[in-house]
């Protein structure tokens, strides 16, 4: 199996994408930390994981706070000693436009959204070894989006720089960095969005399965991706046209 004993973190794993990728690490083998800021659903993930005879904890942490985040690493390193995968993918939107935008939305979306991969990255791969990978979820709103929601295709689309930059300074480590960019997927997120339920973001063609994506964050993270860092890999259908 891919992931026999590999340590992997996945925030946002109490959902959609993030709970179904961190099924996927534990059903090959994987020992997962599940970080969520909804201890309910964190929880549950942990225990689908355990009953289907995997390994599994629950970190509660808001992923833009710094000592939340050390929190759930430091508790990661103390069970299993290190880190072999880092997947970050909790996320949050807004749909205000930007003139009417409070600048306390602005700046909860960039911690939630990129100052949490900043920190991931800081504090976690001093734990990593040779060999691991760390895995960002962008969205396609980072190559084409819609009106108000600037914050949240803001955010991924500075992910995605960051991890082109962050590449480079971890070649050296042998540490690879990569972002998946989801279309539409079945998922909370979409459904709740409301520019998708009045029509103002046309979710046309294939909408994915949370499966369908951790097949490509797994593939990413595995050792078979060796030769593939600090790209992004749109999982989306066919939806964009531009790339
Ligand atoms: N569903 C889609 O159509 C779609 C499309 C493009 C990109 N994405 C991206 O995929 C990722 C996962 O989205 P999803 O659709 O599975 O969403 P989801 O709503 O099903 O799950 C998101 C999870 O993140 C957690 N979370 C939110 N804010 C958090 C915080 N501050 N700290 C810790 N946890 C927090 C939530 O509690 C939830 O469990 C996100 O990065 C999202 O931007 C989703």
């Amino acid at each position: 199996m891919r992931f026999t004993d590999k340590i992997c973190i996945v925030t946002g794993g109490g959902s959609g994408i993030g709970r179904a990728a961190c099924q996927r690490f534990a059903a090959e083998g994987g020992k997962i930390t599940v970080v969520d800021l909804d201890e309910g659903h964190g929880n549950e993930t942990v225990a689908l994981i355990t009953k289907a005879g995997g390994e599994a904890m629950f970190a509660q942490a808001n992923v833009g706070a710094s000592a939340e985040v050390r929190a759930a690493i430091d508790a990661t390193v103390a069970k299993w000693g290190r880190i072999d995968v880092i997947v970050n993918d909790a996320a949050m939107m807004t749909f205000t436009p930007i003139v009417d935008l409070p600048e306390d939305d602005w700046d909860k979306v960039m911690g939630v959204n990129l100052r949490s991969v900043f920190l991931f990255c800081k504090y976690g791969v001093p734990h990593m070894v040779e060999g691991s990978a760390i895995v960002n979820i962008s969205s396609v709103h980072a190559h084409e989006t819609t009106k108000n929601v600037v914050p949240y295709a803001t955010s991924k689309g500075g992910m995605e720089a960051f991890t082109r930059g962050f590449s480079e300074e971890l070649a050296g480590q042998k540490i690879r960095i990569n972002c998946v960019a989801p279309g539409s997927v079945d998922t909370p997120m979409l459904w709740d969005n409301p520019n998708v339920k009045d029509g103002t973001e046309k979710v046309e063609g294939a909408i994915g399965k949370p499966e369908d994506l951790a097949a490509a964050i797994c593939f990413l993270a595995a050792e078979e991706a060796r030769f593939i860092t600090g790209t992004t890999l749109v999982v989306d259908g066919g939806r964009l046209d531009i790339l």
